[in-house]
């Protein structure tokens, strides 16, 4: 089942370009250019507010989500981790959304926020890989995602797909409340319907990344930084690693660095740091910069005008296509993904199934 990969969690990663534009399909109309999504009982335009709840990887995705659904449809968005969210009374307001999103739609946390919200009179919506789900079947609003059967623990394949509906959604949400021109939502297809091929290009780096993986799996700990939509996928990087390699990782909001962190770094400590060239890098680069100056050693991850410009100081620099900045984050997951993956064959631990973690977390 595992075709010629030697763990399901390659398979799943190498799966992400056709899974993604799988579900892409069923959220696109090619020939009009616009975004679908399944018959809805609600509009878009009604709701003021988006509260999205979510745990793990997924709440990665739902952070991702929130930038995208305030620069597109400038619509407030609210975001907890589901076994924070109950807990502290959050302030819903009548005829709010909230958006719930998970691989398995099992959850324990995630569902029990879900009946939380409903019962504070939230309209319900999910994003979940399986559409039989306690949580699918208790939805105003079902949008699945094609990501097909996820075995490895650690997600890979569910989590872009989920990225994808959520830039689907974005853009629906934004054109019903009257932010998107035609043209706009045309463009915003268009870049979607061009994620999977840049996967594809970021996949060609798998050897580049293999190689430096033995690096990496020296380390006993390990930082990944971005901005914007990449500050998330720097938290989703460093939680692949921790969870299949064991190595402790922390994932931070490059600009954040000054403010404490910067204190762990010395030569000792590989920085991974996400920058696709666009009107972050600048500021993203000189955060590293600051890294680089204490002795940290740098994995650049950029396109190439981007490593042109930055590569001078780091020790490895992993080369991703140059995309539009609404698809990076779906591209730039694969390098991190790739980049656990390696580590940890390196250190043999059991990829698919690591200590500790079962793939759905139905307690408290
Ligand atoms: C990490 C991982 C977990 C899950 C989390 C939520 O690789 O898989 O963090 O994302 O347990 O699970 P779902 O999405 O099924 O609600």
């Amino acid at each position: 089942e595992k075709g010629n990969h030697r763990h399901y969690m390659q398979k799943e990663i190498y799966e992400q370009p056709i899974v993604v534009a799988q579900t892409l399909q069923t959220y696109i109309r090619p020939f009009e250019q616009q975004v679908a999504l399944p018959d809805m009982t609600f509009s878009f335009a009604d709701v003021p507010r988006i509260t999205i709840v979510a745990c793990g990887t997924s709440f990665y995705a739902g952070m991702v989500a929130k930038y995208w659904l305030e620069q597109f449809a400038r619509v407030p968005v609210e975001l907890d981790i589901a076994s924070e969210f109950r807990y502290r009374q959050p302030v819903l307001e009548p005829g709010g959304l909230a958006l719930f999103i998970s691989q398995s739609g099992e959850t324990a946390d995630t569902l029990a926020a879900l009946r939380h919200a409903r019962e504070q009179g939230q309209k319900v919506a999910v994003v979940v890989n399986v559409p039989t789900s306690s949580m699918a079947r208790e939805a105003d609003l079902l949008l699945p995602t094609h990501a097909g059967p996820e075995i490895g623990v650690a997600s890979t394949k569910a989590f872009t797909c989920q990225l994808a509906v959520l830039a689907a959604l974005a853009a629906r949400v934004a054109c019903e409340k009257g932010k998107l021109s035609e043209e706009e939502e045309k463009d915003i297809v268009l870049h979607l319907t061009e994620a999977p091929a840049a996967m594809n290009a970021a996949l060609a780096h798998d050897p580049d990344i293999e190689a430096m993986a033995p690096l990496i799996a020296k380390a006993r700990d390990v930082l990944y930084l971005g901005r914007g939509p990449d500050y998330p996928m720097a938290m989703e990087g460093a939680l692949k690693l921790k969870e299949i390699s064991y190595i402790h990782a922390e994932g931070y909001a490059a600009g954040e660095m000054k403010h404490g962190p910067i204190a762990l770094i010395d030569d000792n400590v590989p920085v991974i740091v996400l920058a696709p060239s666009g009107p972050l890098f600048e500021k993203t680069v000189s955060n590293m910069q600051e890294v680089q100056a204490r002795g940290g050693k740098v994995v650049l991850i950029s396109d190439a005008e981007g490593l042109a410009q930055a590569s001078e100081g780091t020790i490895a620099t992993i080369e991703m296509p140059k995309v539009h900045p609404l698809i990076a984050p779906l591209v730039y997951a694969i390098p991190i993904q790739l980049l656990a993956y390696h580590v940890a064959v390196a250190k043999g631990t059991d990829v698919d199934q690591p200590r500790n973690l079962a793939k759905s977390v139905t307690v408290e």
